[in-house]
């Protein structure tokens, strides 16, 4: 290529805005300048390419070696505010639960699935949904099963790590999410959703709280009706009440009973050989994971497995049957 040529592209490229490819023309010319001995207008243009890209580098173009990058706004959020997007394939099959807790996340998604109905006779759309409970009984798995239902992309945002990182940007960093999220027709998933509580014990005067809680206010309110917010918390009590109040759904995802028990155990073995040896050995077992989170109880399923397989003289039987005794011992040890 001549200079002329050079010449043309670049102001193409700035014309149109082609920051990648200016930049790419740029550095050729610079190249072709060196070659041809035109060292002063080299090392001008380098200066003025590092110049420019350094301006750039906080709307997101990046110099990494001798390579320039654009990031995508989307990896930039993403990197910025502890976010994760993701898809699922979770169904409600993966979820052991009350009945009605079941009923009531199922009512979540129709008003969803039926969300033209519901517009076209003038119903507001109930789209921000508060799941509460101990810790280990499936609040951040409904989320997923939600996603995996609604076939929705979700962005999961973990407020303890956005509140405690970026002290003072909380309100400005949700409002992005929130506007990222209406602009693609996300759900947005608020995991530990309390930690707007903590705020109270960083900021001396509570401003940044107050702050905090008035914003998640408005972007609740005018949040189009096709975004899902979806919070998640274990300690329902530290959530101000003007923001509960916004929850169209508030459903408690609670330790399990002895059904749920045995609904959890059947679901963690059913995708193995690995069976309880009798029904007696089944009740015993049950009876002790009384007050133990699901989480709790597959855990430790899961490493009486592994151990007992040590103990197999034949992995290829077809049932394959867990030293209960293991288990037993391990389920004590988290009481
Ligand atoms: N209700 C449940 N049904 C099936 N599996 C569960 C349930 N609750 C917890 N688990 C298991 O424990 C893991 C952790 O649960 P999680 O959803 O993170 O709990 P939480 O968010 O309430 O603390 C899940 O990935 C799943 O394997
Ligand atoms: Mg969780």
């Amino acid at each position: 290529m001549s200079q002329s040529s050079y010449l043309k592209d670049i102001a193409k490229y700035g014309l149109e805005n082609e920051q990648e490819k200016l930049v790419e023309v740029l550095n050729e010319l610079i190249e072709y300048s060196k070659k041809s001995r035109r060292i002063n207008l080299a090392l001008q243009l380098q200066s003025i390419l590092k110049e420019g890209l350094r301006a750039n580098e906080s709307k997101g173009l990046v110099v990494v070696g001798s390579k320039k990058y654009f990031i995508r706004e989307d990896d930039r959020l993403l990197d910025e505010l502890i976010i994760e997007k993701i898809t699922s394939d979770y169904r409600f099959d993966n979820l052991v639960c009350s009945p009605s807790t079941k009923n009531e996340l199922v009512l979540f998604t129709k008003e969803h699935e039926t969300i033209n109905m519901l517009q076209q006779f003038n119903l507001p759309v109930s789209n921000k949904l508060l799941l509460y409970g101990p810790s280990g009984c499936g609040k951040t798995l409904a989320s997923y099963v939600l996603a995996g239902e609604l076939e929705r992309i979700m962005y999961v945002v973990n407020l303890g790590a956005v509140v405690s990182s970026r002290l003072g940007e909380t309100s400005k960093n949700l409002s992005r999410i929130f506007k990222k999220a209406a602009s693609e027709d996300c759900i947005i998933f608020i995991d530990e959703f309390d930690s707007i509580g903590k705020l109270r014990d960083y900021s001396q005067d509570h401003g940044e709280m107050k702050r905090v809680v008035n914003t998640i206010l408005q972007l609740f309110d005018y949040m189009p009706q096709r975004t899902i917010l979806i919070a998640a918390t274990n300690q329902v009590d530290m959530i101000d009440e003007a923001l509960l109040r916004r929850f169209e759904y508030k459903i408690l995802l609670d330790l399990p009973d002895e059904s749920q028990i045995y609904a959890i155990i059947d679901v963690t073995l059913q995708k193995t050989p690995f069976r309880i040896k009798s029904k007696r050995e089944l009740e015993q077992v049950v009876r002790s994971c009384r007050g133990l989170s699901y989480f709790i109880i597959q855990k430790t399923l899961i490493t009486a497995i592994k151990r007992s397989m040590y103990n197999f003289k034949d992995l290829s039987q077809k049932n394959l049957f867990i030293d209960t005794s293991i288990w037993k011992d391990l389920i004590s040890k988290e009481k």
